[in-house]
């Protein structure tokens, strides 16, 4: 995809999208993104009116190739009478997408007129005072891939969307963040265990999870999760004057212990299976990661949607 005609391409999906969309949903004013096993955000849309799209039928498009990753864009009304638009499914640059194709769809929503994007993630926890379940609401991010050179914005600069240099600084909206916090107090029962947290986010490529080292590294860069996504879709939403706000369910705790070492005494008379065994504590995991999603989705929902009625105070 040239950048060039990024542009063009975006108008062309709000083309065919415009052309079926009941009245009501023909421009949205939220956008949500929902991560691995969030998808149950877009059993909150109201039934009426309600329109979806498979990724394939969409001109441009990226296709998600992850197994717990569907690819559809559904139209209709969040809490009521917020017009909004979620993507069930995401495309990831590990995947092969370029960041082009990553973030396409963020395009799109600047194009159909959405004024706020929530974008939810699985996300491994660096931070030792996170546990598996926990939600973090992210105020900040490391971008090394963006850093050294692989970011969505590189290339000449497409001017209908934004300036040459946009600053980061503040690109995780702070009204938003406020509002989750107090959404959080009204809705989740003070007994949950579940807890919520503001953190920072480092993006990494995958599909490989972190070795140990690189956990450690991350960590003491001052990121608090880890994950694969989010942030190229969230430099270009900031890039079109998007407002931002991003949550991470942890689904697992990245191994932040330094590998046992092959010269310790007490490896010496153990067998494979039980050094194995040793090895396996705290790895992260596919199904791990998506059994998280599972059990802490409804808490997710109900903090997305009632922070979205006190911001467009419906
Ligand atoms: N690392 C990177 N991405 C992830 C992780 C992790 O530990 N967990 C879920 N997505």
């Amino acid at each position: 995809m040239s950048q060039a005609s990024i542009f063009e391409q975006a108008n062309e999906s709000v083309s065919f999208l415009r052309d079926s969309l009941p009245e009501a949903l023909q421009k949205p004013l939220v956008a949500i993104v929902c991560g691995s096993g969030l998808s149950g955000l877009a059993n909150t849309v109201q039934a009426e009116p309600r329109a979806e799209y498979d990724y394939s039928a969409i001109p441009h498009f990226p296709r998600p190739t992850v197994a717990g990753h569907a690819g559809k864009l559904v139209f209709g009304l969040l809490g009521q009478k917020i017009p909004a638009v979620l993507m069930v499914g995401r495309a990831h640059y590990y995947e092969g997408h370029s960041m082009d194709q990553v973030t396409f769809p963020i395009r799109v929503f600047k194009q159909l007129g959405v004024d706020t994007v929530i974008l939810t993630n699985a996300a491994g926890g660096l931070n030792s005072k996170y546990n598996v379940g926990d939600i973090i609401v992210l105020n900040d991010h490391i971008f090394l891939a963006g850093l050294a050179g692989v970011h969505p914005l590189r290339g000449p600069n497409v001017e209908e969307f934004g300036v040459r240099f946009p600053p980061l600084s503040d690109a995780y909206d702070l009204d938003l963040r406020r509002n989750v916090h107090q959404a959080w107090k009204e809705v989740i029962p003070s007994q949950s265990t579940r807890k919520l947290h503001e953190g920072v986010y480092a993006f990494v490529s995958g599909p490989t999870y972190e070795t140990r080292a690189e956990s450690r590294m991350l960590q003491m860069m001052g990121a608090d999760v880890v994950g694969m996504s989010t942030v190229p879709e969230i430099v270009v939403a900031r890039h079109c004057g998007l407002r931002v706000l991003a949550f991470s369910l942890v689904t697992n705790n990245a191994v932040l212990t330094p590998v046992p070492r092959g010269d310790e005494e007490l490896f010496q008379g153990k067998t494979a299976d039980e050094l194995n065994a040793i090895l396996e504590e705290g790895k992260a995991g596919h199904e791990e990661v998506l059994e998280a999603g599972r059990t802490a989705a409804l808490d997710m929902q109900k903090l997305v949607v009632h922070t979205l009625e006190a911001v467009f105070k419906v």
